[in-house]
């Protein structure tokens, strides 16, 4: 099964940790619902109940709990999940389909942060997502020590423990930062970077532009 999708658009919100995606994703869906439009929000690991399952595995425990080569192949397990179960059947519907992380996110972590090799990654999408790609990637961008502590600091006021990655040392999430830049310069008609260096409401009006631009959609002000 593949993507049927008449009028629905897949955007998806990349970056480290605390770049504010969650927040984003809530500003945009409350705007394009303003406009008419049925908007699903999702994330990844996760958004369907398989691929929860695999994120509980993925997301807590010790840094080192899963060989690197192992977690990709976990990652597109629930990918594809994702796809079957949540992302394909909501375009197919007309919805728009934001979505806290894809693929991106494991050529970061995984290939540049971890050291798997990127045609490995790649040849995964290949085999698990096809032709199918995001219409447009926000990429959030924001220097790594502000990041990790609103994500440290959010992490103690949650108490999820889910800070696997988190936990990683700085080098690692600078590494990751780096590959995200380096994604959406390899692909720009797909990828923007948005400064999150900013308060919410900037960040969401530099995203609501992108937005209009890149998918040539009139949208009002939300
Ligand atoms: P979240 O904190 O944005 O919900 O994401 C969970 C963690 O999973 C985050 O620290 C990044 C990590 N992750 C990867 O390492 N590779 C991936 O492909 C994805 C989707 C997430």
């Amino acid at each position: 099964m593949t993507a049927d999708r008449p009028s629905g658009k897949f955007i998806t919100f990349e970056g480290g940790e605390g770049t504010g995606k969650t927040t984003q994703i809530k500003l945009l869906a409350e705007g394009l619902r303003a406009q008419g439009h049925d908007v699903v929000t999702t994330r990844e690991p996760g958004g369907a109940p398989g691929a929860d399952s695999i994120r509980s595995l993925l997301v807590s425990g010790a840094t080192d709990k899963w060989d690197p080569l192992s977690e990709c192949l976990l990652l597109f397990a629930a990918r594809r999940e994702h796809l079957n179960k949540t992302i394909w059947p909501a375009l197919a519907q007309g919805a728009w389909v934001l979505c806290d992380r894809f693929s991106d996110s494991t050529m970061a972590y995984q290939g540049y942060g971890h050291d798997v090799p990127r045609p490995f990654i790649q040849g995964l999408y290949d085999m698990v997502v096809g032709d199918f790609a995001p219409d447009l990637t926000l990429i959030l961008d924001l220097d790594v020590k502000v990041g990790l502590d609103r994500a440290n600091t959010r992490n103690a006021e949650t108490a999820s423990g889910e800070d696997r990655f988190e936990r990683l040392d700085q080098a690692f999430h600078e590494r990751l930062r780096q590959g995200f830049l380096e994604i959406a310069q390899s692909a720009p008609e797909r990828c923007t970077i948005i400064d999150a260096d900013n308060t919410p409401d900037i960040v969401g009006a530099a995203i609501w532009m992108a937005v209009e631009k890149r998918l040539d959609t009139q949208m009002a002000s939300p």
